[in-house]
């Protein structure tokens, strides 16, 4: 008995692979081999990112105008009193941030604050 693949046959087996591999059908182990997909990384703390996005809504344009709060830009206050309004909030008007941010991210916050200049985007 001829075992060998008749050329007509092997033609066959191919257009079957392509068909296959064509409807996403691994047919060779190589087809199976794709890496895992990386875990994506937590993006880095942003201030200026966390501050547009919770609370320039109330401090606007990053804090450099009133809004429904104050202006942020050039204030007066303490570094500790900035840090602390935003750690503790002020009841009945601003929230207190205490629990959505660490000491760090706050500090990194009042730097961001601090950093404030009329004639410069943030
Ligand atoms: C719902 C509106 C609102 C949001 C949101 C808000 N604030 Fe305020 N913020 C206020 C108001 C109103 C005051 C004034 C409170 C007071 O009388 O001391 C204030 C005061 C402050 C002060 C003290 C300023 C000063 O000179 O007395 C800082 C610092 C501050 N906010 C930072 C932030 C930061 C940082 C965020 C975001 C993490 C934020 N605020 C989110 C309304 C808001």
């Amino acid at each position: 008995m001829d075992l060998q693949v008749k050329p007509p046959l092997y033609r066959l087996l191919v257009i079957v692979a392509a068909l296959l591999s064509f409807a996403g059908i691994p047919v060779s182990p190589a087809a199976d081999e794709k890496a895992p997909a990386a875990a994506p990384e937590a993006p880095a703390f942003s201030s200026k990112n966390t501050f547009r996005n919770i609370c320039g809504f109330c401090h606007e344009d990053y804090g450099r105008k009133a809004g429904k709060g104050p202006q942020l830009m050039n204030s007066e206050r303490s570094d500790q009193y900035l840090f602390d309004r935003i750690k503790n909030g002020k009841a009945g008007r601003m929230a207190a941030f205490g629990g959505a941010f660490t000491d760090d991210q706050i500090r990194e916050i009042v730097k961001f604050i601090r950093s404030l200049r009329p004639d410069q985007e943030p």
